[in-house]
């Protein structure tokens, strides 16, 4: 259980940094399709905002020879939580550095999840402010809605993949405050859990990695807040070729509707439509899920995830996403999968599962 002191002392998910092998491609997917700002370049990177992403950059873009997470940051309510929940990390034994961060923001905790994932907390943020031509009438939104693609609002949340679920639920749990409102659990294993600080649903999801692997990204995903653009975004991705994995339909976890992509550089990228269930009860239970319920927590409406690339793909991956598919529904099936509970794998919302 988290610390009740504590639930409100991480603010929200600030920004992530996503590796690409083709990063002109992927940025290009980022700004096209989804009309995302650009407002900084350094280096082998490129930062971009949502409009309505409050800071200078919810998004960096790093050139790398794998896809992946370069890092995650979370802002802290305040200066003081900013040490308070370091101190608890250190007092945890993290691997920890503090840092002069990036453009547009100051100082920052680096520490690493359970698992290996670079994970960061901050204060300091630099507020984006627009210059006139992008400044909107709308006092509320920093920034014009662009006129391209099906543009989304702000960054939403982040999914990982671990080896553990359980030690990285615990860690953001103890030293953040982060309150798990659903997981799902094979037996006695947790195989998800998704955790949240505020009212949404969650901002921090992690899943049990289907190859045992450590520190991987299952995805980033970006808000719409209206389903209707992940229908129009469905078939914008259609038309352009980008690879689209599932939806649109709605999760029962966390009711979140979704939109499954694979942006160019081989990341899975989510669309998110309506909020999903926001949560304002102050002694909230965790729901568990059992697998026998696992078809109504996967997808409601009846998508098929595919077993080929949802349940075992994340990156960095070793096979682009095409390889990586082609190889599970060609060759025979991995060992690795067998850290995918058989009740998923038989799962009317899971598609082209090998026969158990
Ligand atoms: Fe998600
Ligand atoms: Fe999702």
């Amino acid at each position: 259980m988290s610390d009740p002191r504590v639930r409100f002392e991480i603010a929200h998910l600030a920004r992530v940094e996503l590796l690409s092998p083709k990063p002109q491609e992927t940025e290009d997917f980022f700004t096209r399709f989804l009309g995302m700002y650009v407002t900084h370049r350094e280096g082998q990177s490129v930062y971009l905002r949502g409009y309505e992403d409050p800071y200078q950059w919810s998004l960096k873009i790093t050139e790398a020879a794998q896809a992946g997470l370069g890092h995650a940051a979370l802002r802290t309510h305040s200066p003081e939580a900013l040490e308070r929940r370091a101190a608890s990390l250190i007092d945890g034994n993290v691997d920890h550095k503090w840092h002069e961060s990036d453009y547009g923001y100051g100082k920052t905790f680096s520490y690493q999840s359970p698992d290996g994932h670079n994970l960061e907390l901050l204060w300091e943020v630099e507020k984006y402010q627009a210059p006139p031509e992008l400044q909107s009438k709308i006092l509320t939104r920093p920034s014009k809605k662009p006129l391209q693609g099906i543009p989304v609002k702000r960054i939403d949340h982040l999914n990982i993949l671990a080896s553990d679920v359980t030690a990285v639920k615990n860690s953001f749990e103890r030293h953040l405050g982060f309150e798990t409102r659903e997981r799902v659990v094979d037996g006695e294993v947790e195989i998800g859990a998704w955790m949240s600080t505020n009212i949404l649903g969650h901002e921090i999801a992690c899943l049990r990695d289907a190859q045992g692997e450590r520190g991987k990204l299952h995805h980033v995903a970006f808000y719409y807040g209206t389903g209707q653009h992940n229908v129009d975004a469905a078939e914008m991705f259609r038309d352009y070729d980008i690879r689209i994995e599932a939806g649109p339909d709605k999760h029962g976890i966390t009711q979140a509707q979704f939109l499954y992509v694979f942006e160019p550089g081989g990341n899975r990228i989510e669309l998110f439509g309506e909020p999903g269930i926001l949560q304002l009860e102050p002694d909230y239970e965790t729901r568990t899920w059992l697998m026998e319920d696992i078809d109504t927590g996967l997808a409601i409406g009846g998508a098929k995830l595919p077993f080929e690339t949802y349940f075992t793909y994340g990156t960095p991956s070793k096979l682009s996403v095409e390889e990586h598919a082609e190889a599970f529904l060609t060759g025979p099936p991995p060992e690795t999968v067998e850290t995918v509970p058989d009740a998923v794998e038989n799962s009317r919302a899971t598609a082209n599962a090998p026969a158990s």
